[in-house]
């Protein structure tokens, strides 16, 4: 290979490894593949936010979102939205074991005050429902204008609630993923890409 042929080589390799393309080498034992890249997530949250500031244009917002793993998505989406906007974290915890999630508890209770105003609930994935559902119902009592709930991803075939949300980022298949916010026993939320944990990883749990 010619110097300048290596070069490019070089170049797509760096590139790859900082877009989130290809999982990095010490994590490969726990991190199957890339699902989405970091890329495609940048891409994809631009054009939520993009739809949102439509359909709320005028209104100033109050974005709550459910802790802890909205943390990367929601800085991404409310950074790309050009409205008024508050914010406010609802904490839920799911006393659940493993991947399966159990009792529902909420951690941290909302700050702001809703009634008459218009809400965006984000979360990071909406897999059974039983948490947005929960949250949901917990939010409409406090009589807000409307509410519009927002996921980055979901599992469609994981449902349990009657429960929908009217902003998908990426509806993904029936695995669990980690990276961009998302946990496995609290593990990988720093990962700028989101991943398929691996089987023997999820197998070995905590
Ligand atoms: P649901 O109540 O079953 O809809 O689950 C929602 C919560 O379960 C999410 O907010 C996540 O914290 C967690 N969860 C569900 N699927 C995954 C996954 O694939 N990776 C990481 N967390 C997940
Ligand atoms: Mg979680």
């Amino acid at each position: 290979m010619d110097l300048k042929k290596r070069g490019l080589k070089r170049i797509k390799e760096l590139r790859a490894s900082t877009s989130g393309n290809s999982v990095p080498t010490g994590l490969r034992k726990e991190v199957q593949r890339v699902l989405i890249t970091r890329a495609q997530l940048a891409r994809r949250v631009r054009e939520l936010s993009r739809e949102i500031e439509r359909d709320f244009a005028g209104r100033e917002l109050v974005a709550v979102a459910v802790l802890n793993g909205t943390v990367m998505f929601l800085a991404d989406l409310i950074r790309n939205l050009s409205l008024p906007l508050r914010l406010d974290f609802i904490g839920v915890s799911s006393y659940g074991v493993g991947t399966e999630s159990g009792e529902l508890v909420f951690t941290k209770e909302l700050r702001l005050d809703v009634r008459g105003r218009d809400v965006l609930l984000v979360d990071d994935i909406l897999d059974t429902g039983r948490t947005l559902s929960r949250v949901l119902s917990k939010l409409r009592a406090l009589k807000p204008r409307r509410v519009r709930t927002c996921v980055l991803l979901e599992k469609a075939a994981r449902r349990v609630e009657d429960v929908r949300a009217d902003y998908i980022g990426f509806s993904i298949p029936d695995l669990f993923v980690v990276g961009y916010g998302l946990d496995f026993a609290e593990r990988y939320r720093n990962l700028p890409f989101v991943g398929v944990l691996h089987p023997a990883a999820l197998a070995a749990g905590t």
